[in-house]
C-alpha cells in the first residue's frame, strides 16, 4: 500500500533556498574553507546540493548516530555508530542537518564535537520545527520553519521510504 503524499516545499522553493544558503555560507566564510558534517542519512540530499552551491572550498565528512529512544521521541543521548574519519581541530565546521525537531539530537552532537577543537562550529538545517523545540539549539543557517508536522522527502524518511522525493511532503 502506497501513501498519499500532499507537496508542503516545491522541488523549485527548495533548490532555490539552497542556492541562497549557499550565497550565504560563501560570504560569510570568505577566504577560508570549510568543513562540513553530514548527519546521516537524513543530511545527505541537502548536504549534496549544499556544497554544489558554495563558491568557496569545501570539504566533507559523514557520520552517523542514532538516538536511544522511541521512534517519535528522542532521548537526546546519543550513540555514535559511525564516526568522523577527518580531526576537527582547527576547521571551520558546519554541521549540515535535515531537521530540528525538539533539538535533543543536536544539542547532544553540538556539545560532543565542540570538545574536538573546532576553530568555530555553525549548525546548517534545511527545516525547523521550531514549535517542538524542547533543548536550545542555536541555528545559525535555516531553510524553512515548518508547522509541526510529519515530513518526508529531501532525505527525510518515513519508516525509511520517501528520501529520494525531491520536494518536502506530508503524508496524508
Ligand atoms: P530531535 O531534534 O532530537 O527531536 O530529532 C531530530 C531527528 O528526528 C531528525 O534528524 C529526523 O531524523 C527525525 N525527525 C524529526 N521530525 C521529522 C519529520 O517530520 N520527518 C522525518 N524525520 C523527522
Ligand atoms: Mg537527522
Amino acid at each position: 500500500m502506497s501513501d498519499k503524499i500532499e507537496v508542503l516545499i516545491p522541488e523549485e522553493d527548495v533548490d532555490a533556498k539552497i542556492k541562497e544558503i549557499g550565497d550565504k555560507i560563501s560570504e560569510d566564510y570568505a577566504g577560508k574553507q570549510v568543513h562540513l558534517i553530514c548527519v546521516l542519512k537524513g543530511g545527505v540530499f541537502f548536504m549534496c546540493e549544499l556544497a554544489k552551491r558554495i563558491a568557496i572550498p569545501v570539504s566533507m565528512d559523514f557520520m552517523a548516530v542514532s538516538s536511544y529512544g522511541s521512534e517519535k521521541q528522542s532521548s537526546g543521548v546519543v550513540k555514535i555508530i559511525k564516526d568522523l574519519d577527518e580531526s576537527l581541530e582547527g576547521k571551520e565546521v558546519i554541521v549540515v542537518e535535515d531537521i530540528i525537531d525538539s533539538g535533543r539530537t543536536l544539542s547532544y552532537l553540538l556539545e560532543i564535537l565542540n570538545k574536538r577543537g573546532p576553530k568555530s562550529l555553525s549548525l546548517c538545517t534545511l527545516l525547523d520545527k521550531p514549535d517542538r523545540r524542547e533543548k536550545d539549539v542555536r541555528v545559525d543557517y535555516v531553510g524553512f520553519e515548518i508547522p509541526d508536522k510529519f515530513v518526508v522527502g529531501y532525505g527525510l524518511d518515513y519508516d525509511q521510504k520517501y528520501r529520494n522525493l525531491p520536494f518536502i511532503g506530508v503524508i496524508e
